[in-house]
């Protein structure tokens, strides 16, 4: 798989996880009861998964090879951190049952999926064909093994399938 094609692909689980969080963020201002453990699952997938793994892919490996809009891309990263800071400094009050952090996190749920959301669009048709031309395959190569070593050392051995189980786990919840 081309490293592009590996990014795209955890795009679409990362967009997965921000319809979890729509979802999720809708019943809290229902006031329909939530498993609080799902909201801290979710947002640790988006801190892990989505930002120090896909996030820092970009940031260290791709986006130094790559020319095009990436200031534009990497203040997108520090905006959507603001919002993952907010969510997870509202489930605290949440879990006392705070009616305001519960409407907190549903905001901040969909202006991070906003966000992302035109995000990635962008990444995908415009960013990564960009990259894709200008890569030799010599240095798509060394990508795509800089990556695995991602996977390994930053993220851990096995955490990457982890983390598609609770992608699963909480699609039953929340999705179907
Ligand atoms: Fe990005
Ligand atoms: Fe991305």
């Amino acid at each position: 798989m081309k490293p592009t094609q590996e990014l795209s692909h955890e795009h679409q689980a990362i967009l997965q996880m921000i319809r979890i969080l729509g979802k999720i963020g809708q019943r809290l201002e229902a006031d329909e009861k939530v498993d609080v453990t799902h909201l801290e699952k979710a947002v640790d997938f988006i801190k892990v998964f989505a930002d120090k793994c896909h996030h820092g892919k970009e940031e260290d490996l791709l986006f130094p090879r790559t020319g095009g809009p990436l200031g534009v891309m990497l203040h997108d990263h520090t905006e959507g951190r603001g919002y993952v800071k907010a969510l997870t400094d509202s489930i605290p009050g949440i879990k006392k049952g705070d009616k305001a952090a519960a409407r907190r996190f549903a905001e901040n749920a969909r202006n991070y999926g906003t966000l992302l959301s035109q995000h990635i669009f962008k990444e995908d048709h415009i960013l990564y064909p960009m990259a894709d031309a200008r890569l030799s395959p010599e240095q798509q190569a060394k990508l795509e093994s800089c990556f695995a070593d991602v996977e390994e050392k930053v993220v851990g051995h096995g955490k990457h399938e982890e983390y598609h189980r609770l992608l699963k786990e909480l699609e039953a919840v929340y999705l179907s």
